[in-house]
């Protein structure tokens, strides 16, 4: 074996639900998340009971952060509520319009997406369900299941990152629970719409 090959076995762990060799690896825990849920308190009520559980983890591969490269990339996101709203990722805008693809691989999701005017579509993540985030969408993912939502992702590493858009305005959707049932209702904070 060439020890200077670039080609690399990525391996996906489908029973512990790990990515080996991952050149990044993040947990995001509810204090980190707390103004993007539309009930802040909730989160605090939570917070001051001493917990401060992992939303979401994320292993990200990339070969190089350059043009035509891609990145790879495993999302967990974890079961629970934050008042009626559900667990989610903090979502973002790409710096550069890319698009990205989020395979189902475990559990249940939405995947929302949002133009920068505010428009919105969605779809529901299910394992072997593709989702496509079109060039220019922010996305935000959503686990609307009673165990682990996990999927798989890839896009082009050059695109970067804006997390600031959705932290300022928010999204215009928001996931909650509703007699035991996901519903996508409007976000009464949103601040994009005036
Ligand atoms: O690129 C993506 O859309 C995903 O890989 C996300 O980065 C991942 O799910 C974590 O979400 P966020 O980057 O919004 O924290
Ligand atoms: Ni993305």
């Amino acid at each position: 074996m060439n020890s200077e090959s670039i080609l690399k076995a990525v391996k996906l762990d489908l029973k512990k639900y790990t990515m080996n060799p991952a050149t990044r690896k993040r947990e995001v825990r509810l204090s980190e998340l707390k103004e993007y849920f539309s009930n802040p308190e909730a989160a605090d009520r939570i917070l001051s009971s001493g917990r401060d559980p992992v939303v979401y983890e994320y292993y990200e591969y990339s070969v190089e952060e350059a043009v035509g490269h891609m990145t790879l990339g495993l999302t967990i996101i974890y079961p629970g509520k934050v008042g009626k709203e559900y667990f989610m990722t903090r979502g973002h805008f790409h710096q550069k319009p890319a698009a990205e693809f989020y395979l189902g691989i475990r559990g249940r999701g939405i995947l929302l997406i949002q133009s920068e005017d505010g428009r919105t579509d969605y779809v529901e993540l299910r394992p072997g369900i593709i989702g496509y985030v079109p060039p220019g969408w922010g996305h935000r993912t959503i686990n609307t299941g009673r165990g682990k939502f996990i999927f798989f992702f890839a896009y082009p590493s050059d695109a970067g990152h804006d997390y600031g858009i959705v932290k300022e305005k928010g999204f215009a959707k928001i996931v909650v629970e509703e007699k035991g049932k996901p519903i996508i209702v409007d976000n009464p904070k949103y601040a994009g719409s005036t």
